[in-house]
């Protein structure tokens, strides 16, 4: 049995597991682990040196040259990738259209896990991505499996990508890659997306954030007690 307590949050891209996931960890003190962003960072590297993902050799040896750190600034997590900050640039379409493909890889797949696993080792912490309570941390006390309506889902990643600046993504083309990750999330042979037996679904289609919260709290406030 564990010690520390692990909160596992996961579901389909854009449907608000980090906002979810960060006012949680902001509430209970706990550590905030955007798993996700790990993936984005890792594809930010392919991208920029060219590594062929197909190519078994190039992926192992760029893994070797890739170092992630998360910096905590007020529950707000922020990625390095080998010293270079690069929470912003994850978030771009480049990124967006090629971490499918990445994160499917199984050798991508093992040292990203490996990594998350010892960052939950002795912390509480609230961790969301895909594959969190079904693979990482199986054993995790509390479990959520979070969705949306795709169509509220695109219109809020499309808000958060103008309000970055980026007026050149249609909100077509976010819906087109919200429907493409989605796909590629849950057909993918490595650890694809699928609710844990023992999640609680979160359909927050219709929820304020103030409500998902209240109802998430009320699913970890018994285990506090044990720690
Ligand atoms: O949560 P996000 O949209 O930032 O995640 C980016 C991509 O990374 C997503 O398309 C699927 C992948 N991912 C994953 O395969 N496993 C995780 N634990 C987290 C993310």
């Amino acid at each position: 049995m564990r010690k520390n307590l692990v909160v596992a949050i996961d579901g389909y891209s854009s449907c608000g597991k980090s906002t979810l996931a960060k006012a949680l960890a902001k509430k209970l003190d706990f550590i905030y682990i955007d798993s996700g962003a790990m993936y984005r960072a890792v594809t930010l590297f392919f991208i920029r040196n060219k590594v062929d993902i197909n190519n078994e050799e190039s992926v192992k040896d760029a893994l070797q040259h890739i170092e992630l750190n998360f910096h905590a600034r007020d529950y707000e997590s922020h990625i390095t990738l080998n010293g270079e900050e690069v929470s912003e640039e994850i978030r771009q379409m480049p990124v967006s259209e090629n971490v499918s493909e990445v994160s499917a890889n199984k050798l991508v797949r093992h040292d990203m896990v490996k990594q998350q696993q010892r960052m939950g080792k002795s912390k509480n912490i609230v961790m969301d991505g895909r594959d969190i309570g079904t693979a990482v941390f199986a054993d995790a006390q509390v479990k959520f499996f979070m969705t949306a309506d795709p169509k509220i889902r695109a219109e809020r990643r499309y808000k958060e990508l103008l309000s970055k600046g980026d007026n050149v993504t249609t909100l077509e083309e976010v819906f087109e890659n919200l429907a493409h990750r989605d796909y590629a999330d849950t057909t993918r042979k490595e650890s694809p997306l699928v609710r844990a037996e023992d999640a609680t679904i979160l359909d927050n289609t219709e929820l304020t954030q103030e409500e998902q919260l209240d109802f998430a709290l009320e699913k970890v406030k018994p285990f506090l007690e044990k720690i």
